[in-house]
């Protein structure tokens, strides 16, 4: 259990969580920005995947935030702030939506739950048992989310149809 002491000030774990929190708002936009923007005859499970997916993501964000507030930790207050701490990129408008942009996805799920694995190490080290669980269940998610997107890239490049760009 955290002493009240120690969560006086930002600890290297609570920065992790900090930029783990911000990548996953991003990865949430950008979800959100394929489940409006996807085109191609496979939209409409791409549209249904991603609706679970952006789901996820929203409740993580949720938790991940009110984790900081229970340490005595500030919560992002703006887009802003979130952008500068992220290391993931924002689509834009000249993306084209096709499956190519489900890789990208993927990748910042990957990202995510590689340092979700670090910082579950390191909260464990700083005591906090509670946040470092917290950690390796976002490492689940977003590897089943990984999972899910590139399943679907793989039955592309298998079947012969043109989506194979990743
Ligand atoms: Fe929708």
């Amino acid at each position: 259990m955290l002493e009240i002491e120690d969560i006086q000030s930002e600890s290297p774990g609570t920065e992790m969580i900090r930029t783990i929190l911000a990548d996953t708002f991003v990865l949430y936009m950008k979800t959100y920005t394929v489940h409006w923007n996807f085109v191609g005859p496979d939209f409409f499970s791409i549209h249904k995947l991603t609706e679970i997916q952006y789901g996820e993501l929203a409740g993580a964000i949720d938790e991940i935030a009110e984790r900081l507030r229970a340490v005595h930790r500030t919560a992002p207050v703006s887009l802003d702030g979130i952008l500068n701490s992220s290391d993931l990129l924002e689509f834009r408008e000249k993306n084209e939506f096709t499956a190519n942009v489900l890789g990208d996805l993927a990748r910042g799920h990957r990202l995510i739950s590689s340092r979700a694995s670090e910082a579950s190490k390191v909260l464990e080290e700083e005591g906090d048992a509670y946040g470092s669980d917290l950690m390796i269940r976002r490492i689940g998610d977003h590897d089943k989310a990984s999972w899910m997107l590139m399943s679907y890239l793989e039955g592309k490049s298998t079947n012969g149809n043109s989506h194979k760009k990743i």
